[in-house]
C-alpha cells in the first residue's frame, strides 16, 4: 500500500505568493496539503493532485451558517476544497485548551459530513520519561476519549487517519527536535492498530507517524510496513526539503 504524507505548515508561510509557491512544488501523489484557512480557495484553485487540508474545524454545521464567532465550518472548508483536517494537534491542546471531549465531538461531526480527520494523539515528554507502560496508557486514554461514540460511525472509519505524534518528538515549539525512533514508533503504532481492533473491529484508513521527520530519516521510518505515512512539520515549509521526502515516500511501498 502506497504511503501517506501530510503536510502541516501550521501557522505559515507568512504571504499568500510564498504559500502558492510552496503548494505548486508540493502537488504531488499521496500528499495531503494542509495550510492556514485562510489560503485554501487559493491552494485549491492550483493544485492539480494532491489533497488539501485544513488544521481545525468546529463541531457545529448549521448550514449556511451560525453564530460561532471566529470558527470556521465543514461545509465551509469543503466549499474550500479541503476534504481533510487535522485535529486533536498537541499545539491546539495546548494553546487553545482543547480537551479529548472537544476533539471528539469535531472528529465525530467531520466523519458525519464526510470529511477526513487526520487524529493526533502522543505523549508529552513528563509521561515518556515514565517509561513505554506509562506512554501507552496515555495513548490509549486519548483515543478511547476521542474515538468515543464512534461505534455508530462505522463506514466513515475509512475516512479516518491516525498520527502518532509524541508531542517531545515534535521539531519546535513543545518538542525537543528529536524524532522518536522508527522501533518505538512502529511499536506504538501496532499497539493503536490492536487497541483499535480489539475495542471497536474499526479498520481505519492509515496510521501514520509525526515528528521531526526529514528528507534524512523518512525512509528508515517509512520502512516499518506498519508505519503507513508521515506528518510532517517544518520540513514540509521547505519546498526542495519536502519534494525529497515525497520522493523518498514514493519509492517505499
Ligand atoms: P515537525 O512537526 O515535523 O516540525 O516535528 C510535526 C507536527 O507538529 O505536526
Amino acid at each position: 500500500m502506497s504511503k501517506l504524507i501530510i503536510a502541516n505548515w501550521k501557522m505559515n508561510p507568512s504571504s499568500e505568493s510564498e504559500a502558492i509557491r510552496l503548494a505548486k512544488a508540493s502537488d504531488a501523489k499521496g500528499v495531503v496539503i494542509c495550510p492556514p484557512s485562510i489560503f485554501l480557495n487559493q491552494i485549491h484553485s492550483i493544485l492539480k493532485i494532491a489533497d488539501l487540508g485544513a488544521q481545525d474545524v468546529f463541531w457545529e454545521n448549521p448550514i449556511p451558517g451560525g453564530a460561532f464567532t471566529g470558527e470556521v465550518s465543514i461545509s465551509m472548508l469543503k466549499k474550500s476544497g479541503a476534504s481533510h483536517v487535522i485535529l486533536g494537534h498537541s499545539e491546539r491542546r495546548r494553546y487553545l485548551n482543547e480537551t479529548d471531549e472537544i476533539i471528539n465531538k469535531k472528529l465525530l461531526s467531520a466523519l458525519a459530513f464526510e470529511l477526513k480527520v487526520i487524529l493526533c494523539i502522543g505523549e508529552p515528554i513528563s509521561i515518556k520519561k515514565e517509561g513505554i507502560l506509562a506512554a501507552k496508557n496515555f495513548v490509549k486514554k486519548q483515543l478511547l476519549k476521542s474515538l468515543a461514540g464512534i461505534e455508530n460511525l462505522k463506514t466513515q472509519a475509512k475516512n479516518l487517519i491516525l498520527t502518532y505524534e509524541p508531542v517531545w518528538a515534535i521539531s519546535a515549539g513543545l518538542g525537543t527536535g528529536h524524532a522518536d525512533t522508527p522501533e518505538n514508533a512502529a511499536a506504538m503504532i501496532n499497539y493503536i492498530k490492536e487497541l483499535l481492533v480489539t475495542r471497536y473491529s474499526l479498520s481505519v484508513n492509515k496510521v501514520i507517524y509525526g515528528g521531526s521527520v526529514t528528507s534524512a530519516n523518512v525512509a528508515r521510518i517509512l520502512e516499518y510496513k506498519e508505519i503507513e505515512g508521515a506528518l510532517v512539520g517544518s520540513a514540509s515549509l521547505k519546498a526542495e526539503e519536502f519534494k525529497k521526502i515525497i520522493k523518498i515516500s514514493s519509492q517505499i511501498q
